[in-house]
């Protein structure tokens, strides 16, 4: 069966993992089970391996895709923000690899009805957990010119954030903002098709909504800790963003786990103590797709891996 989400770097999270004896393994964000596939093929030694998924959709392609090795699954729903509870809830504290691969899948962009693309006429929803409390909507539609301002520039970082922010709210009082050709109506007079950093703005402000209601950067985060804390020593963690902002929140933390100094003030001004190092860094720089794999599969062109070994 041909999947319609093509898993990036997959080669490189392949060799950043060939060297873990891996008795247990975790894929926190497991989509179509692409890397899942690719990790058990070449790790015999699998007992168990979790598989977390938000997207119920999702976990079913997974399950089915990963059949051959249903006796070594355990494929959880879920948030991977909750990594402690779903390896609690499986019997496991340590595990040798971890691998998060960010955001949303090809599937889930062609999925009209999750709304997440502008090239699809859906409704404004974004959730990748269709149970999630915030959709696109609520936030179009009922957000402060303020509130939508700070989104578009943290998340979306699109340089015309305020504009976008005031079009949006003058532009809902006329009528409700319903679907995402709709917005991608709204916004287009501002935005036209022009690039910004070789991107399509209209993009930008797509993500930048996703990645505000998924609260994706909050949970990465908050997970990042709880990463380095259950993996066994020796164990390492891969972990895949698309996000300019995702992928400094994965090098600073890993940054911060490496050094053998805590900044107090958490800004370079504060006391620098001492403290013990958790993980060592694998990937001096983030590893990022060839030409040939950005030619074959152009999703890959923002990706970033990062990967880090427990000491
Ligand atoms: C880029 S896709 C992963 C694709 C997968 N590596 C493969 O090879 O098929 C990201 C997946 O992670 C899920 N996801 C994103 N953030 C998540 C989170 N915080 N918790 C659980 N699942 C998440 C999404 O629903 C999506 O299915």
């Amino acid at each position: 069966m041909i999947y319609p989400h093509v898993p990036v770097l997959a080669s490189e999270v392949v060799h950043y993992f060939s060297e873990c004896q891996c008795r247990y393994v975790v894929d926190g964000t497991l989509g179509a089970g692409g890397h899942a596939e690719l990790l058990l093929q070449a790790h015999p030694e699998i007992e168990l391996f979790i598989g977390i998924d938000q997207d119920p959709t999702a976990l079913a392609i997974a399950t089915e895709r990963l059949a051959p090795w249903k006796e070594k699954l355990c494929l959880l729903r879920g948030n991977f923000s909750q990594l402690e509870s779903h390896l609690k809830a499986v019997g496991v504290d340590k595990v040798q690899a971890i691998l998060l691969d960010l955001g949303v899948s090809s599937m889930q962009l062609d999925q009209a009805e999750k709304g997440f693309s502008f090239m699809r006429e859906g409704p404004l929803d974004m959730r990748m957990d269709p149970e999630g409390p915030v959709n696109a909507f609520e936030v179009v539609n009922s957000y402060s010119e303020t509130e939508l301002g700070r989104i578009f520039k943290l998340y979306a970082e699109e340089k015309q954030w305020r504009a976008i922010a005031k079009l949006l709210v003058q532009e809902r009082e006329k009528a409700e903002i319903k679907t995402t050709t709709q917005l991608s109506e709204v916004l287009m007079p501002l935005l036209g098709w022009k690039r910004s950093r070789g991107i399509n703005p209209m993009t930008l402000v797509f993500q930048g909504l996703r990645i505000y209601v998924n609260r994706e950067l909050e949970v990465l985060e908050n997970v990042l800790p709880k990463v380095i804390d259950h993996l066994t020593p020796g164990g390492r963690a891969g972990i895949i963003s698309f996000h300019s902002g995702e992928d400094r929140i994965v090098k600073k933390a890993l940054q911060h786990a490496a050094s053998d100094k805590h900044d107090t003030e958490g800004n370079g001004r504060g006391l620098f103590l001492d403290k013990t190092p958790t993980v060592r860094i694998v990937t001096r720089k983030a590893v990022s797709a060839t030409e040939e794999e950005i030619n074959l599969n152009p999703r890959s062109r923002s990706a970033k891996l990062r990967v880090m070994e427990k000491i």
